[in-house]
């Protein structure tokens, strides 16, 4: 089978005269008079379509093409020739039209029109073949090789963390149980609970919800990692927010104070923001024109505008001084809520992203370094207009007595955790990172209101 030219690249070089073969699937077929029709080709390389022109010539032009409805898979050969119509410069004049897969109109669901986001949900093996959704899985492959160009191009190292652990990273009771035993017969121990001993790891696993713990492991010893994997969080929000399966890139790094990582934070959130406005600017178009106006001009606030920077303790002050009502009351050691997350990014800072950092201990991970004034730990959260928090990070803990302390004030089981305060006992150092969520930033760069259609196939409760 001769390889198809992709329609990006003829729309890019315009090989006007050349004999081309393409291949996608029809969008609309639009029928003329004299025995010819225009036939709209998409085959996900861009936004935009090819137009083919198909006449009465081809041999197969009343059987077939003349019954092309929307959904078919098509392959046309052709001249590629200068087009008379508005809005695209070439179309292929057809020599030769070939049906590759058909899609009866009476049962394909994806007709012309648009297709509301909730309706695309219920058919998400075929919400990619519309214009969104296309859209948003370029935009997102654009967001996840410049994650990857980023750190590489900083010399940091990329480290595959374990999907199956048996640590529970933040420690808020979200995991999913990753078990091989026979649920209908589970064996109990004396005392009544699951005896996971058992079991196919011989002790309780789950799914990850961060590799934090174990990039930690290596950045004590590369210096400079990230990892860039799925979490996984058995959280019931059931928001606009939150997937229970999500990606999360996460960059740890050696010699390093929170100052620094909120640095990295914010050197990293600008070249996000920068390659969706220069590398992907026709999907961007679409959504900014179709789903929120705003999105291209929020994108270059990140882009163009410093961060502000607040230590919790005076963001709680502007909020309860804002003189709003809110839903949660804000004080002193409770946490920041996304109506008080809004507040601070789009009233106070005027729609430019805001870090907070040095959060209250009894908020945070055992994880956090402790801050001197014996009631904050050195953690910093990035927020973002419309979407919150988009990052959490920290200075970890890196003195060995003050870490386990903590771990017994919160009655976590040392013996579990010997590892990681083996990282303490053993050239500890000074160290930094944080995470940022994937998707939350491709709902950032598009707009789109849920969560749900930042990701192929969206995993969320029920
Ligand atoms: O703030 P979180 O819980 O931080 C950590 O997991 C740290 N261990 C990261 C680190 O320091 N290496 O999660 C990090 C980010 C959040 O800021 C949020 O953007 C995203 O992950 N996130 C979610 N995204 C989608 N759905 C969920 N259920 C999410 N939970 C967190
Ligand atoms: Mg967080």
């Amino acid at each position: 089978m001769p390889t198809p030219t992709r329609i990006a690249a003829i729309l890019r070089q315009q090989p006007v005269g050349q004999e081309l073969e393409v291949c996608g699937w029809l969008r609309t077929r639009r029928d003329a008079k004299g025995g010819f029709s225009f036939l709209e080709v998409n085959d996900g390389s861009c936004l935009a379509n090819l137009q083919i022109l198909a006449d009465n010539g081809l041999p197969n032009y009343t059987d077939e093409v003349l019954r092309l409805t929307t959904g078919c898979a098509v392959r046309a050969r052709g001249e590629l020739v200068p087009s008379p119509a508005k809005g695209q410069p070439v179309e292929l004049r057809a020599s030769q039209i070939e049906v590759v897969g058909w899609a009866p109109a009476e049962r394909y669901p994806l007709q012309k029109k648009r297709h509301s986001f909730e309706f695309l949900r219920t058919i998400p093996h075929l919400r990619p073949r519309t214009n969104s959704l296309a859209a948003m899985t370029r935009i997102r492959n654009t967001l996840s090789m410049t994650v990857h160009r980023f750190f590489q191009e900083r010399g940091f190292v990329q480290i595959h963390t374990p999907i199956i652990t048996t640590s529970d990273c933040e420690g808020a009771g979200a995991m999913f149980t990753v078990t091989a035993l026979d649920l209908e017969r589970l064996p109990h121990r004396p005392n009544g609970g699951v005896d996971f001993r058992q079991d196919f790891f011989g002790r309780k696993a789950s799914l990850t919800v961060s590799g934090q713990l174990e990039a930690e492991a290596y950045a004590l010893a590369l210096g400079n990692v990230y990892t860039f994997g799925p979490a996984f969080r058995a959280e019931h929000s059931n928001t606009k927010r939150h997937l229970a399966e999500f990606w999360m890139v996460e960059p740890e790094m050696a010699f390093c104070d929170l100052v620094a990582d909120i640095d990295l934070a914010e050197a990293f959130l600008k070249e996000l923001a920068r390659a969706v406005l220069e590398e992907a600017a026709d999907d961007l178009a679409l959504f900014t024109r179709f789903v929120d106006p705003e999105t291209e001009r929020r994108l270059r606030q990140v882009r163009d505008q410093p961060f502000l920077r607040l230590p919790y303790t005076e963001a709680v002050e502007r909020l309860a001084a804002s003189g709003r009502s809110f839903q949660f009351p804000v004080h002193w050691g409770a946490d920041l809520q996304a109506e008080h997350e809004r507040w601070l990014c789009e009233e106070l800072a005027g729609g430019v992203p805001v870090v907070v950092y040095d959060y209250p201990a009894e908020i945070k991970p055992f994880y956090m370094r402790q801050n001197d004034d014996g009631r904050t730990v050195a953690a910093m959260d990035v927020l973002l207009p419309g979407i919150g928090e988009i990052i959490g990070g920290s200075q970890r803990e890196e003195r060995l007595d003050l870490l386990e302390r903590r771990m017994q004030a919160l009655g976590m089981d040392a013996a579990e955790y010997q590892w990681y305060l083996d990282l303490r006992r053993f050239g500890s150092a000074p160290h930094a990172g944080f995470g940022l969520g994937f998707e939350r930033f491709v709902q950032f760069a598009t707009g789109l209101p849920n969560i749900r259609e930042t990701i192929p196939f969206p995993r969320t409760p029920k």
